[in-house]
């Protein structure tokens, strides 16, 4: 599908009277509402047309949240009805995103070319942008590996106004959406480091980045033995990639973000069993987000530097796989204990931070799916937040709120730190029971220097949907890549003030 998006000042009644036959090639007139409280979301004649919804004799067709309805306009025209208020707990963005999702797929498997949208109450461009936002989800298909295609249609929605779309970011947002995803959904055997590291090098040259890809030998030069300990048991070799996005503005915010990036996590010689392993491909959601993220971001001419680096390596067990019990020294010096080879995620994310750290990182974002714990406690609908920073934590949230994508701040309560001492090394890297994903968190924060502003976004209950979740088909969600570029985005606007 074809993102089109337009405003048509006066063009609507020419539209309507163009309009031929049932579908036809015209423009279908919607009109969304609010089932359950009644109430009108697009203007109009809001209670003239409501009073149709309840006739039933006039619906002609009747579907999830879509009901079509021939009202007796003056085109004598049918009218597609969307109800906002289907699903409960979104706000009113996000049911505007479902709402744009369901009317590309209605519209597409109708054939049906353009919908024209008249202004909402209230309208504002984040409105908008909301249910554009759907019609940009609903485009999306992992189909590479399907003989059939997924037939793209090419819809197009048009507001009866000339209110300002600002169509490029959002362009830039869902091509590093579409990016992240399709990284994510990649098979383990087909995205390995080296290859995630090729793609990250190809985004960087097109876009002016700079690039250092750490290998092997790197890795070691640099003492980053997090990464190299997980990725020891795979011949596919473990890699660091940092890239670089700099800004003439003046820099009082180097914001580095850190992903996990395990291309394929089967938990090591603490092996996993095999309920779901296959979802263990998207243990790489974090790397690929931040990847698509800086995209996103040197496309925007956000004014701020950032840093996104990527820990890259592959979880599985081998001749050479580090084992239970493995004592590792991590770059700052600290001894580890690697008590279970399946808490993986937090050795490598440690040599991101420390990464951040030498760059010159006021901010850090890590983001990873990191504990099934955080997905016990808060499911598949809420992400981990984790801050040693009130502004940093507040930020996050009320970007992911506009964004969709909703963030539950979770203690770092120093208390469970006493679970991770170990009896021969410094620190050991699981936690005697306790809160997994806190003490998680708590083991990162050891690797933090503590002037820096810090967050941790753990998503491991939210990066991947097995049967689909709000406007995400089967597969990744690229849940925290909107929330990381709304967060990079109001900071920027600080950094201009
Ligand atoms: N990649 C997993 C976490 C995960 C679980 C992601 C479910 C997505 C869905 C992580 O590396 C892991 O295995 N964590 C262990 C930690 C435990 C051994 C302390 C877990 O959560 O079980
Ligand atoms: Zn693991
Ligand atoms: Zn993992």
């Amino acid at each position: 599908m074809k993102r089109k998006f337009s405003s048509s000042k006066g063009e609507s009644k020419n539209a309507a009277k163009e309009h031929s036959g049932w579908w036809g090639d015209g423009p279908v007139f919607v009109f969304l509402y609010d089932k359950r409280k009644k109430e009108a979301i697009t203007n109009g004649k809001a209670k003239e047309i409501l009073q149709f919804v309840n006739d039933s004799e006039q619906v002609l067709h009747e579907s999830e949240a879509l009901r079509i309805i021939r009202i007796n306009n003056e085109y004598s025209h049918p009218v597609l009805f969307v109800d906002t208020g289907k699903e409960t707990g979104l706000n009113l963005l996000d049911h505007l995103r479902m709402a744009g999702y369901r009317l590309a797929k209605w519209a597409e498997n109708n054939s049906v070319k353009t919908l024209m949208i008249p202004p909402l109450k209230g309208d504002s461009p984040k409105k908008r942008n909301a249910i554009l936002q759907g019609l940009c989800h609903a485009s999306y298909a992992f189909d590479k590996y399907k003989s059939k295609k997924h037939e793209k249609a090419d819809v197009e929605y048009l507001f009866a106004d000339d209110m300002e779309i600002d169509g490029n970011s959002l362009q830039s947002l869902f091509s590093g959406i579409d990016i992240a995803k399709n990284l994510i959904n990649e098979p383990g055997c087909s995205l390995t480091p080296a290859t995630v590291a090729n793609i990250a090098k190809g985004i960087a040259e097109k876009y002016g980045l700079s690039i250092k890809i750490r290998g092997e030998n790197e890795l070691k030069r640099d003492n980053y033995n997090g990464i190299l300990t997980v990725g020891r048991g795979s011949k596919n070799k473990p890699a660091m990639v940092t890239i670089s996005y700099a800004t003439k503005h003046k820099k009082n915010i180097r914001m580095a973000l850190v992903g996990k990036g395990i291309t394929f996590d089967t938990g090591g010689i603490s092996l996993k069993t095999q309920d779901k392993m296959y979802e263990m491909k998207s243990d790489m959601s974090g790397a690929a987000i931040v990847l698509a993220a800086i995209q996103v971001i040197a496309e925007l001419k956000l004014p701020i530097a950032v840093d996104a680096i990527l820990c890259l390596a592959e979880n599985r067990p081998g001749e050479n796989a580090v084992l239970p019990g493995d004592i590792f020294k991590a770059k700052n010096g600290k001894s580890i204990m690697v008590e279970n080879t399946d808490a993986e995620g937090r050795l490598v994310l440690i040599d991101g931070l420390a990464e951040a750290a030498e760059l010159g990182a006021t901010h850090i974002i890590d983001i990873a799916t990191l504990t099934g714990a955080i997905q016990r406690a808060l499911g598949n609908s809420i992400g981990g937040l984790f801050s040693n920073s009130e502004g940093l934590a507040i930020t996050i949230t009320e970007s992911g709120d506009e964004c969709g994508e909703k963030w539950w701040r979770m203690p770092l309560d120093e208390e469970y730190s006493e679970g991770l001492k170990d009896k021969v090394a410094d620190i050991r890297n699981i936690a005697d029971g306790g809160p997994g994903a806190i003490t998680a968190a708590l083991f990162l924060k050891e690797f933090v220097k503590k002037d820096l502003q810090w967050a941790h976004l753990d998503i491991a209950g939210v990066a991947f949907t097995a049967n689909g979740y709000k406007y995400t088909e089967h597969g990744a969600t690229a849940f925290g890549l909107k929330t990381i570029v709304e967060t990079v985005k109001r900071y920027s606007a600080d950094e201009l003030r």
